[in-house]
């Protein structure tokens, strides 16, 4: 996604920009710029298409400057160009944008008949223009030219805007797209995540819906319909070496790494005298007594964390669950209303499908709950409650650590429900419980010390170009995540299949060679899975089992098997999410791929 940062203090204002892109290179993006005041209060500007460093090449030596704004682009209208790259607009401002404008070609047009001429593709140069009539032709005020100028756009923006005319001003509008404004000492900052920022403040305002931002050296003030709003002061909990690699090679095996100590993190305030308590997190679990029906809406791995979800609360709390991407769900008209609870389900909070889900399902008026990593973020302020996962920075594109957190979280969620359901009694609650804060985190970590073995298995399927993932019940949910993980960093072709259906046509596909990892946790299904995995190695595949400890496999059941650590099979998706993890890492590792920036992809997809 497209990156935001803006300086104005007494420092110089690139060497700020500069490393506040870096920060925010984790996001994905195809370019980068920067627009600032020289020391003669000249607004400049700077771009190019590719990696920061070309950008970056063209500010040395660094401009004299102690005000400017700074962007990194993941295309979205108009193809990755220096003429695309933000920052866009006239000799009167310049302005970055993070969104889109669905109806520019309209405003386009209506601006072509004004006299306007356009150089790129892009929708933000529309918002640009159309701001410069505002504010030159109409002769309105800056807060008054952006505010007539956002009315006017359909769609999502966080922008970052320079007047030349006022050399000693930043301006800062969102909806729908996260902005922050960093506070320092004399000097603050804008910026589209807190990462970005961390290495000079902890403090920052989050600017909500609708709302404006002049931002100087001493002050920042916040505007919504043109009077001033007053802004909680937030204040970080992550320091900047936590949201670095810490001597890891990447960000992503690093967050693996993590993972132990993130599911005691995100479990720990919630169990009390064994049993779940969320009355910490303000949420009352008697809703599950009221409600018919969870819909747990998300994308990509969060929707695959909803998936574990699904298949929990089925089992433990008898409570009908569905799991719907939330890109569906947003257009379906989802049969839903008061006797339903919608969970969305985001390491962001800022996904624009999932943002939109939770906003017509309260619109429905359906319950909301939202488990969200990041905190303060836009899903968790507009969710009716939210569980914060404890994950801490989750950098890498591909979501690990985060998918583990949610599922383990889930779980004890599950057991709340089941127990406020009368499903389960106290005694087997609190079996549940223990074995999941104690025995899952050792489990998880006992998977990542056999990271050379996952290593060496990775590397036998790393040459290949496609290759299955076959499971049944909660083995298929994790087959679709082991699959995104697999084809994200290492992109290599992968499909999560119901090991039942595979020979309902897919099974052409499978020809000598052709890897299947076949998960086997589920002990009542283990021998279905046997016969499935003998129908693939009937036509040359290549078979890779991930079992449980305890399964006794026969000789020549599968090529390679992988054992779990000793666990209950209800929470062995955990250790065996790990290493399917692993494999995916250490698969893209011996590709050569760029594990933490994989090509195509953001971190959060706050665009439809
Ligand atoms: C996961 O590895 C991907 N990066 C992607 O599928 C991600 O899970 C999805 O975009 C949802 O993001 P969110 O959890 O921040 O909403």
């Amino acid at each position: 996604m497209c990156g935001i940062i803006g300086y104005i203090g007494k420092d110089n204002s690139v060497k700020h920009l500069i490393e506040g892109l870096r920060a925010l290179e984790y996001r994905g993006y195809d370019s980068a710029g920067a627009a600032f005041f020289d020391n003669e209060g000249r607004l400049c500007s700077v771009k190019a298409a590719g990696r920061l460093a070309n950008a970056e090449a063209k500010l040395t030596p660094l401009p004299d400057s102690t005000c400017g704004i700074g962007h990194t682009r993941w295309a979205t209208h108009g193809a990755p160009s220096d003429t695309n790259s933000h920052p866009h607009g006239t000799e009167s401002l310049r302005l970055v944008h993070n969104g889109i404008v669905e109806n520019y070609a309209a405003i386009k047009t209506e601006l072509s008949d004004l006299g306007y001429t356009f150089e790129s593709d892009t929708d933000t140069e529309v918002a640009a223009k159309l701001l410069d009539y505002y504010y030159m032709k109409e002769k309105l005020t800056a807060h008054a030219a952006i505010e007539r100028m956002t009315s006017r756009l359909v769609g999502s923006w966080a922008l970052g805007i320079l007047f030349a005319d006022a050399p000693d001003t930043i301006w800062a509008a969102r909806q729908g797209s996260p902005l922050i404004i960093g506070v320092g000492k004399d000097e603050h900052y804008i910026a589209s995540d807190i990462t970005a920022i961390l290495r000079y403040t902890k403090d920052y305002y989050q600017l909500d819906e609708g709302e404006i931002a002049k931002v100087t050296r001493e002050t920042a003030t916040v505007y919504k319909d043109g009077k001033e709003v007053i802004k909680e002061l937030k204040t970080a909990h992550w320091d900047i070496e936590a949201a670095e690699r810490g001597g890891y090679a990447h960000f992503m095996i690093k967050e693996i790494n993590e993972e132990p100590a993130a599911i005691r993190t995100t479990l720990h305030s919630r169990i009390k005298d064994g049993l779940p308590y969320f009355s910490s997190d303000g949420f009352d679990t008697k809703i599950f007594a009221r409600i018919s029906r969870v819909h747990i809406v998300a994308c990509g791995t969060a929707m695959h964390a909803g998936l574990i979800a699904k298949g929990v609360l089925g089992s433990l709390a008898k409570l009908p669950c569905e799991v719907e991407i939330a890109s569906e769900f947003r257009y379906n008209d989802p049969l839903i209303g008061e006797h339903d609870l919608v969970l969305i389900i985001s390491q962001s909070g800022e996904t624009a499908d999932s943002l939109a889900a939770l906003r017509l399902a309260k619109e429905k008026g359906a319950a909301t709950l939202a488990i969200v990593n990041v905190i303060g973020s836009s899903i968790a302020r507009e969710a009716d409650a939210v569980l914060y996962t404890m994950a801490g920075p989750e950098i890498a594109v591909a979501s690990t650590k985060a998918y583990s957190v949610q599922t383990a979280l889930l779980y004890l969620l599950s057991v709340e429900a089941a127990l406020v359901r009368g499903k389960l009694d106290l005694d087997a609650a609190k079996m549940r419980v223990t074995e999941l804060y104690e025995r899952v985190p050792e489990a998880v970590a006992e998977m990542i010390a056999r990271e050379n073995e996952i290593k060496a298995i990775a590397e036998k399927i790393a040459p290949n170009e496609d290759l299955f993932f076959i499971g049944r019940g909660a083995d298929y949910y994790l087959a679709a995540e082991g699959s995104l993980k697999l084809k994200e960093i290492s992109y290599i072709h992968s499909e999560a299949y119901a090991a039942g259906e595979l020979k309902h046509g897919t099974i052409s596909l499978v020809t000598p060679g052709v890897p299947i990892i076949a998960l086997c946790t589920v002990p009542r299904l283990y021998e279905k899975m046997v016969s499935n995995i003998r129908e693939t190695k009937a036509r040359g595949a290549e078979t890779f089992m991930i079992a449980s400890a305890d399964t006794g496999v026969a000789d020549g059941t599968a090529d390679h098997i992988l054992r779990l650590p000793a666990i209950s099979a209800e929470l062995a998706f955990l250790p065996a999410v790990c290493a399917l993890q692993l494999i995916a890492y250490h698969a893209a590792a011996a590709r050569g791929c760029d594990i933490d920036k994989p090509r195509n992809l953001a971190k959060s997809v706050t665009v439809e």
